[in-house]
């Protein structure tokens, strides 16, 4: 079967601008009430080995000595003939979480269904995120996160956009 009848099959057609790499072009933006504002730089993956799932890795770097900080890695499914999408995710911070939401035009509005973590997390925990991805008219890739934690309400944590490097 060609790629492209392939493409076709597969559920996550609406998703498919997402597919491929993605890096930061200028510095992200970390803040919160309780952190030092920060900026870091973070490459983005996307790719299917022909299931109707999209699996994705997220890898943060320090923005001045490059050392990794976050990773984020899990798959993206979609409720077939719906526009609901759901992100499963491993965090290399102990944390796993289940966020749901949906796709309009190329704005993906998640939040948060069900959060694990290890016995042994830093603390405060993460209680609540919310997460916008949107594909900008000028082709950037732009990603907010806020979270809510056992000491402050939903407020935004990230801002970044990233330019298509394939
Ligand atoms: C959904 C993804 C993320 C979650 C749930 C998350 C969660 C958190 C939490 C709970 C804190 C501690 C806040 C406090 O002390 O009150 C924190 C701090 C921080 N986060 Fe994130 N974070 C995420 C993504 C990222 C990314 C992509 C970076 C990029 C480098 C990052 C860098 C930092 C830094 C530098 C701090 C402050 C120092 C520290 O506590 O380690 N985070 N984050
Ligand atoms: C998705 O999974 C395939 C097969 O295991 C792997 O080759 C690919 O690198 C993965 N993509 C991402 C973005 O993790």
């Amino acid at each position: 079967m060609s790629d492209f009848i392939m493409m076709l099959k597969l559920d996550f057609l609406p998703l498919s601008w997402l597919l491929g790499t993605w890096e930061s072009d200028e510095p992200g933006e970390g803040t919160f009430p309780t952190i030092k504002p920060f900026r870091y730089t973070e490459k983005l993956h996307f790719s299917h080995v022909g299931q109707p799932v999209i699996n994705f890795t997220f890898n943060a770097f320090h923005a001045e000595s490059n050392k990794p900080l976050h990773r984020e890695c899990g798959f993206i499914r979609i409720e077939p003939g719906t526009n609901k999408v759901a992100f499963i995710i491993a965090q290399n911070s102990g944390l796993v979480e289940i966020e749901e939401g949906e796709l309009t035009g190329n704005q993906l509005k998640l939040q948060s269904q069900s959060l694990g973590r290890i016995s042994f997390a830093k603390e405060p925990h993460v209680q609540q995120i919310g997460r916008v991805l949107q594909l900008r008219p000028d082709g950037k890739l732009e990603q907010t996160v806020s979270m809510a934690t056992d000491n402050q309400p939903l407020t935004q944590h990230l801002y970044i956009t990233y330019s298509r490097s394939s």
